[in-house]
């Protein structure tokens, strides 16, 4: 079972960090990132607007390329970063049964060309990559086949890891938002959960944290579900209550394209969701999960969010994060400008004093 959700994959994209035994032990301050939705290819498709043919993922490449630009430049150095779901915009085809969804999206030449080049745009991350999945990765309703797929290329949907003292779970929610196309997964999933949350309880680690793709919630936890952006009340009533006992203090999610902070109703647990690397969505299109008229064939044009992603500052008596545009991050980095250090022939940016601030306070 172990080998074949890929734990040779986790090894090459969690690297020496993700070792329990480093990591258990609270060892002071760290940083570390979270990001969601590179979908690379989500840009030029036309039934979101997009006056291409879904040919193209430059743009989407260049701003994944951005990230870690900036990662690589942050200092303190992140720890590692999350990618929460959606890394890519194309689905398998033959593997994923039949529904529009599959119909509109599944290309595997596309899907094989846009995760390869995820995967080379993020090995020049200087840290460790936390990939989760999203429904474009693995579908709306996962099954075998596409999950096979998923941990063959990437490695288990769902496991844990610790670093610096803070206990990560990395969530596969498409198993919690429709399980009947995996019902034995989702079933392992949900059996391996239980027992993580004991465990956390048991062990009280410094931090607990979440990592999955659909929020629980997006503004209440007794909210109904919004078409495909929240996830099953069933579900909510089932796990929450079970986080905020393990004392999970976040979730960090994506999937919205767009960012919202919420809190469960007792306060204890925060719902974080960030929005995309990719394309970004307005009020209007996540409304209707449709393109907006208004952006005039610039997909993403319409929202008032422009792509980034959320450094998150661990501290002993909480977690602090803040979303940040590449575009102001970028001149705080010194990293405005493609030039001398595109071409290595300068050194890399050091400390600088606004982002220095936000990660020490
Ligand atoms: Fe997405």
């Amino acid at each position: 079972m172990a080998e074949s959700r890929g734990e040779e994959k986790k090894k090459e994209m969690f690297g020496e960090q993700a070792s329990e035994d480093l990591e258990r032990e609270w060892r002071g301050d760290f940083c570390f990132v979270q990001a969601a939705d590179t979908q690379l290819g989500f840009m030029s498709d036309p039934t979101w607007g997009a006056e291409g043919d879904g040919e193209s993922w430059k743009e989407e490449i260049e701003l994944a390329e951005r990230l870690v630009r900036c990662c690589n430049a942050l200092r303190p150095r992140p720890r590692f970063v999350a990618v929460c779901g959606d890394l890519v915009h194309a689905l398998p085809e033959g593997v994923l049964g039949d529904s529009p969804a599959v119909r509109r999206y599944a290309n595997t030449s596309r899907y094989s060309r846009q995760n390869a080049d995820f995967k080379r745009v993020m090995a020049g991350l200087e840290m460790p990559l936390v990939c989760v999945c999203g429904n474009h990765d693995v579908g709306d309703r996962p099954t075998p086949g596409s999950l096979a797929a998923y941990r063959e290329l990437y490695g288990p949907d769902w496991r844990a890891f610790w670093c610096g003292g803070m206990r990560s779970l990395v969530l596969n929610a498409q198993l919690l938002s429709d399980p009947s196309g995996a019902p034995d997964e989702a079933q392992a999933q949900e059996e391996w959960l239980a027992a993580e949350l004991e465990a956390v309880e048991r062990d009280q680690p410094k931090h607990v944290v979440v990592f999955q793709h659909i929020p629980w919630f997006l503004r209440e936890e007794q909210e109904p579900r919004e078409g495909y952006f929240n996830l099953p009340q069933e579900a909510r009533v089932k796990w929450l209550p079970r986080m905020e006992r393990a004392r999970v203090k976040t979730i960090f999610c994506g999937h919205y394209h767009r960012n919202l902070c919420s809190r469960t109703r007792s306060g204890a647990l925060e719902m974080v969701v960030t929005s995309a690397i990719g394309r970004q969505m307005s009020e209007s299109e996540v409304a209707k999960n449709g393109p907006d008229p208004q952006q005039g064939g610039v997909p993403g044009s319409s929202s008032d969010i422009r792509s980034g992603f959320r450094l998150v500052s661990v501290h002993e008596s909480g977690l602090f994060h803040e979303y940040h545009e590449f575009d102001a991050l970028e001149t705080d980095l010194g990293l405005s400008t493609p030039g001398p250090e595109a071409d290595g022939s300068a050194e890399k940016p050091q400390k600088r004093s606004r982002v220095e601030n936000l990660v020490d306070k």
